[in-house]
């Protein structure tokens, strides 16, 4: 018998738009988006918010019926409030409650889920819609800093299981992304800066002249200024969207991922804090550590180490927690992320600023060295 060999490549296309005041009546936005395919009919959208959103946005609710009303959208229930967080990915419940309503509205694979919230909601949401109908349509409105830069506008959509992040969920693009840049002005202070760790972080390995606006900027960052905050986002999403189009490997089929720069530790410390870090401020410390690292092995100049530390600590980050030392701990964090890519390891590291590469072995006792420096530069910046 002959084997078949099934081939077909599938082109994929969104949109990932930069606005203010996305829902009032006269910005054309959204409603261009949800206009696009022209099916026969009104658009269908059933919407979800972050609950910190709709906390935050007490009129939200009231102003998206207006949008949609105002645009002839279909606006087939009052929109899901759902909370939001890292607690929205580890309740099953959750993917749950958007499917039945899914049913119970009749969204089809031609209608749309428009979800308005943090990366976590986004992820919960997105592989609710993903994986409904086998997929209906997603509109993704990120709100935090890390969501409208990193996490809001790929193609990764999960809730965690078994005690593990993402260990549920599915690669899928979204419809289309629009980000509106006025949801930032009512993060708390932390939610402000974490994200800004991502930004950093694709900076570093990708694009120098990036890393030195930043650089730059760091003080009006750190005292929320919308200019420099935009350019930032823009930039940071341009290349994580280059990276998922060019980068050869979208859905992450191999052992890569370059992109993980500082992850392999900042997972980690997530989980060993029980989740008292955000994301962006595990990265910014796993950042940190492996900066260190890259220079304690003779890869990365040290003046060039040092403006990386003190980059991330003029945007606000703090560089070290007691959990880094915990040893062989922190340390799994290398055996889970080989885990969850599968096949050999493969860490990121620095060669220069804007220049990264990889490595398949590293060196705890280096490491070890690394977390102690970052220790030592912790208590002389409390004792100065
Ligand atoms: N899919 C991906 O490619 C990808 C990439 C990176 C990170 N992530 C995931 O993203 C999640 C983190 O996302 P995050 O940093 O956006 O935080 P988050 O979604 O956890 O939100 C943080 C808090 O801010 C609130 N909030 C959101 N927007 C707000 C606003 N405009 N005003 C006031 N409060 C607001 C939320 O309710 C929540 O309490 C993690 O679960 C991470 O795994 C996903
Ligand atoms: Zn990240």
């Amino acid at each position: 018998m002959r084997t078949i060999t099934q081939s077909f490549s599938l082109r994929y296309e969104y949109g990932v738009a930069f606005t203010e005041g996305a829902f009032a009546a006269g910005n054309p936005v959204l409603a261009d988006v949800l206009k696009r395919a022209q099916d026969r009919g009104p658009p269908r959208v059933l919407a979800v918010i972050d609950e910190g959103v709709a906390r935050a946005w007490p009129l939200l609710a009231d102003t998206m019926a207006h949008y949609f009303a105002a645009h002839a959208i279909d606006l087939v229930a009052e929109p899901l409030v759902l909370p939001g967080g890292e607690a929205t990915k580890n309740d099953p419940g959750l993917p749950a409650r958007i499917q039945a309503a899914i049913n119970a509205h009749g969204i089809c694979r031609h209608s749309y889920v428009v979800a308005v919230g943090g990366g976590a909601l986004l992820d919960m949401a997105g592989y609710a819609a993903a994986t409904a109908h086998r997929g209906v349509r997603l509109v993704r409105m990120p709100t935090t800093v890390l969501a409208q830069n990193d996490a809001g506008i790929g193609v990764k959509n999960g809730v965690n299981a078994f005690g593990k992040k993402n260990f549920v969920g599915v690669f899928a693009p979204p419809w289309a992304v629009v980000n509106d840049f006025e949801f930032l002005t009512t993060l708390d202070e932390r939610d402000w800066r974490s994200g800004m760790a991502e930004a950093v972080k694709v900076a570093l390995i990708r694009d120098r002249a990036f890393f030195e606006r930043i650089e730059a900027d760091a003080q009006r960052l750190r005292a929320r200024e919308m200019a420099p905050m935009q350019r930032l986002i823009r930039r940071c999403a341009e290349l994580h969207l280059a990276h998922i189009a060019q980068g050869g490997d979208p859905f992450e089929h191999g052992s890569r991922r370059p992109l993980d720069f500082g992850h392999w530790a900042a997972h980690r410390l997530e989980a060993l804090s029980a989740h008292r870090l955000r994301h962006g401020e595990a990265v910014a410390i796993g950042i940190a550590l492996d900066t260190v690292y890259s220079g304690l092995i003779g890869r990365l100049a040290r003046e060039d180490a040092e403006r990386v530390l003190s980059c991330l600590e003029a945007l606000g980050f703090e560089l070290y927690v007691p959990e880094l030392a915990g040893g062989p701990a922190l340390f799994e964090g290398l055996e889970q992320f080989r885990e969850h890519l599968g096949g050999e390891l493969t860490v990121t590291l620095l060669e220069g600023l804007g220049q990264g590469f990889e490595t398949h072995s590293v060196e705890l006792e280096r490491y070890r060295k690394a977390v102690a420096l970052l220790r030592h530069r912790a208590i002389e910046e409390v004792g100065a």
